[in-house]
């Protein structure tokens, strides 16, 4: 039977009493769905998983996609995982040396250090990540996540009513471009793989009923409204969003395996000194469907 210990009384909590290297009973599964609707982060200390082992436990929650380092930028040279379902979360190269600060890796993991929502630049976006910790640096490197649940119950009802029909557009390498990669120099064949996608700004817990921000700085528009309109917008929620109160950081421990709903939560990383290791491997649950049907 596993055990919950809430960090927060809906938004947060650590599990005890799984060994996720054993097949899991019927009852733990629901019970960790279950859990996962209704904290939207679980922390699951202690589980040292394979790939293969980290593979089959995330498709607990549903098909998985296959990570955009496998499929498009380094899609034609050697990876450091073996499986294209997992996405390198790491400073490290093919034979677990520390990347140099102009490697494209590097340069592209660079965005996960502005707040976002995974995937949300693919048209099916993500529903679950799974990060599951190798190696941690000894200072830095935290993760923290964002309550969007939380943060859309704080909005003023005129605020919900004005967000409610709106749709953004997200973009892959719009978030590239912030955090300084060349995004001229981008591939056109990049480009038409990760095309610009339309996502509702509002979304509704297919489990739950709960709504919730679907924000990312993968946000390069609101549709139908003049950029400086729709950036000041964005902007604005975004730091409403992320404010303390709705925020947790999670430290890192080896083997840690943690896990968020990408439909109702934003997450970043804090950053680090790089001449440290630091190496995690995620594991990303397809959404069931697109969220702007048209
Ligand atoms: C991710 C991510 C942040 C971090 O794995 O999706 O954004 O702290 N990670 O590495
Ligand atoms: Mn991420």
């Amino acid at each position: 039977m596993i055990e919950l210990t809430p960090v927060s009384p809906d938004f947060v909590a650590e599990v005890a009493g799984l060994d996720l290297n054993t097949p899991l009973t019927p009852d733990d599964a629901r019970a960790l769905r279950a859990a996962m609707d209704q904290y939207a982060v679980l922390v699951i200390p202690d589980q040292p998983l394979t790939e293969e082992r980290q593979v089959a436990v995330a498709q607990l929650f549903g098909p998985l996609e296959i990570s955009v380092g496998a499929s498009v930028y380094n899609a034609h040279r050697p990876r450091r995982l073996n499986h294209a379902e997992l996405s390198d979360i790491s400073n490290l190269d093919e034979s677990g040396g520390i990347l140099d600060a102009g490697d494209i890796r590097r340069l592209i993991n660079l965005s996960n250090q502005l707040w976002h929502t995974d995937s949300s630049f693919k048209r099916t976006p993500a529903s679950i990540s799974m990060l599951s910790a190798q190696e941690i640096p000894p200072v830095g490197g935290a993760t923290e996540f964002a309550d969007m649940r939380a943060a859309w119950d704080a909005l003023d009802s005129a605020m919900q009513a004005r967000l409610a029909p709106l749709v953004a557009i997200h973009d892959y390498f719009h978030s590239r471009g912030l955090t300084g990669f060349d995004t001229a120099g981008i591939p056109a064949a990049w480009r038409e793989m990760q095309p610009p996608v339309p996502q509702v700004l509002v979304r509704t817990h297919a489990a739950t009923g709960r709504r919730s921000l679907y924000l990312a700085s993968h946000i390069s528009a609101i549709r139908d409204m003049a950029d400086d309109e729709s950036r000041a917008l964005v902007d604005q929620l975004m730091a409403f969003a992320t404010q303390p109160r709705f925020v947790y950081r999670h430290r890192w421990r080896v083997n840690d395996l943690v896990l968020w709903d990408n439909r109702c939560t934003m997450h970043r990383g804090a950053g680090f000194d790089e001449k440290y290791r630091r190496s995690m491997r995620r594991a990303t649950v397809q959404d069931a469907g697109p969220t702007v049907v048209a």
